[in-house]
């Protein structure tokens, strides 16, 4: 079984993901770090010289890719990855996966965001917290209709890593 995490950008897909990955004895693929490597550029420099239209691309056939090669292994996607192409629907479709939905609210959000700006390509243009606070609303709102799609739905607000992980492992056995 592959366990694919989603979530928002700082709902903690990847920390998570390293930790649950290695509660489970499963390798861990951060489908970012994936795309990075396969493109030899980081995502930030993939958005500046390639466009967000191109790097959509990658991310769906890199997607398509894990989960056709991919078995018993932990998922990390990017926060926009269940919202595009057909994406969320091949998760779905899958039934080798199980979906993970990171659920952080919006004032966690910023809080977790509001320094991590400037390595962010689709956040650094936002100078002052109220920008931010209204992007991440906005977007945040439009992204739930396929975030909520996941088999299984964790609140991460005011919670330990701890925590989330025992739930996560309550929700698997
Ligand atoms: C994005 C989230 C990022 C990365 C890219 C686009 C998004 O991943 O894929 O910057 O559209 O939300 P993380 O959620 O891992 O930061």
């Amino acid at each position: 079984m592959n366990l694919i995490l989603i979530g928002y950008m700082g709902s903690g897909k990847s920390t998570l993901g390293k930790k649950l990955a290695k509660t489970l004895n499963y390798p861990f693929i951060d489908l970012d770090q994936y795309i990075e490597e396969k493109e030899e550029l980081s995502i930030s420099e993939l958005f500046k010289v390639k466009g967000e239209i191109y790097f959509r691309k990658k991310e769906h056939e890199y997607l398509k890719e894990i989960l056709e090669e991919q078995n018993d292994v932990v998922l990390a996607l990017g926060g926009g990855t269940p919202c595009y192409a057909n994406n969320m629907d091949l998760i779905k479709a899958d039934s080798k996966s199980t979906s993970i939905y990171f659920k952080a609210g919006i004032n966690e959000l910023v809080g977790r965001l509001k320094h991590e700006r400037a390595k962010r390509p689709l956040l650094n243009r936002f100078d002052t917290d109220e920008d931010l606070v209204e992007f991440i609303g906005k977007h945040l709102f439009e992204r739930a209709a396929y975030y909520n799609q996941a088999d299984i739905s964790i609140s991460v607000d005011k919670k330990t890593q701890f925590t989330i992980l025992d739930e996560v492992m309550t929700h698997l056995v």
